[in-house]
């Protein structure tokens, strides 16, 4: 009798602590904005299909931009703030390169959002940014899958928040593990995200110490020789710094699984594409991904829906902002 009431009360205690700790996925909805805007999913995605349109850029700018904004400070369009004297996310060197076209096409679909009057100033732009990083994903041939929605935008954007939150080019599995572990994100949902390289462009930069014999630095010997040939061609050293080339040389504006298939040629773009293939813990991965369309698909989706969770802001620690590059 004691012991069973002990126990009915360690219960209730778990469940109580369970209902306070604030869980990663607990109010995000799928149909958040169903009384609030219920067009809302439509009136994004006419919006980022109208820019699409325009240019192809627009994809994988959005694309990135979205990884970016949750790994620094959380999914909260943080990245999108901009401060008068540059002291925000956007001026770290590292986001500097983030394209454009990512920021304009949150920012014109919360103009469209926003002309809805049912729905203006009630829709987040954290969230803009995750229906438009699935649209754009399945606009370019990947698979659609149900945004969860319901955050708020953050008030705070410093460069220095950037330090050490992104991944560089130049990691090893471990330190891409660690880095991706810290926001709960396991080393299948690392290797399935990093297909987002089968979208878009780097800077030629990145890519030249690998393929030239630069002094301290051997040439990379896991680039598939006839690729390293055509990237040198590409990238010659004295070359344009704004010149960029495709991160997937095979299918460069189709989201599909050819990323991995590359990477089993020696054809990945960045020491920290190939190394998930070279690298036999996580070669299994690519592998399956590389012959396995859905597999990579539904592991993607999956994966970036976890992103989409990561420290998510609610009450006093976010707002729905006005103007997406400034807080209210
Ligand atoms: C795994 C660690 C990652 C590293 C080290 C990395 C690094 C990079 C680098 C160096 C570039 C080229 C930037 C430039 O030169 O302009 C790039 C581009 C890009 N990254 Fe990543 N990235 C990683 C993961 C991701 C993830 C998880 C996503 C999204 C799911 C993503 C999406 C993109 C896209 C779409 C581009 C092309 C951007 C454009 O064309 O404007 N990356 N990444
Ligand atoms: C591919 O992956 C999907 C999803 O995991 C699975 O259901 C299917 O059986 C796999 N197909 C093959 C040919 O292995």
């Amino acid at each position: 009798m004691e012991k069973s009431r002990s126990r009915h009360a360690l219960l209730l205690c778990l469940v109580f602590l369970t209902m306070l700790t604030p869980t990663m996925e607990s109010h995000l909805r799928h149909d958040y904005y169903r009384n609030i805007c219920p067009n809302v999913e439509s009136i994004v995605r006419n919006a980022v299909a109208r820019k699409l349109q325009q240019t192809f850029v627009t994809a994988p700018a959005t694309l990135r931009m979205f990884f970016h904004d949750c790994f620094v400070r959380g999914c909260d369009a943080s990245v999108m703030l901009v401060s008068p004297k540059g002291n925000d996310e956007r001026h770290s060197s590292i986001d500097l390169s983030l394209a454009g076209d990512g920021f304009d096409t949150v920012v014109k679909a919360k103009a469209a959002v926003d002309n809805d009057p049912q729905c203006r100033n009630k829709v987040s732009c954290a969230d803009i940014l995750a229906m438009a990083a699935r649209d754009v994903i399945s606009m370019s041939g990947g698979p659609y899958y149900k945004v969860e929605l319901g955050r708020l935008d953050g008030k705070i954007s410093t460069r220095a928040s950037v330090r050490h939150r992104l991944p560089l080019p130049e990691f090893k599995l471990d330190a891409l593990k660690a880095m991706f572990a810290s926001h709960g994100l396991s080393q299948t949902d690392m290797v399935a995200l990093s297909g987002g390289h089968t979208i878009g462009f780097s800077h030629c930069k990145t890519v030249q110490r690998r393929v030239f014999n630069f002094r301290n630095s051997n040439k990379d010997k896991t680039v598939n020789p006839n690729y390293a040939r055509s990237l040198r061609k590409q990238c010659p050293i004295h070359v344009d710094p704004r010149v960029a080339i495709s991160l997937d040389p095979t299918t460069p504006q189709i989201f599909d699984n050819v990323y991995f298939k590359n990477l089993q040629r020696g054809m990945g773009l960045l020491s920290s594409d190939q190394i998930l293939y070279t690298d036999h813990r996580s070669r299994p991965t690519v592998d399956l991904f590389a012959s396995n369309k859905t597999a990579f698909e539904e592991a993607f989706v999956a994966a970036i829906t976890k992103l989409g969770r990561v420290g998510v802001k609610k009450g006093k620690h976010g707002e729905i902002r006005r103007d997406c590059n400034f807080i209210n």
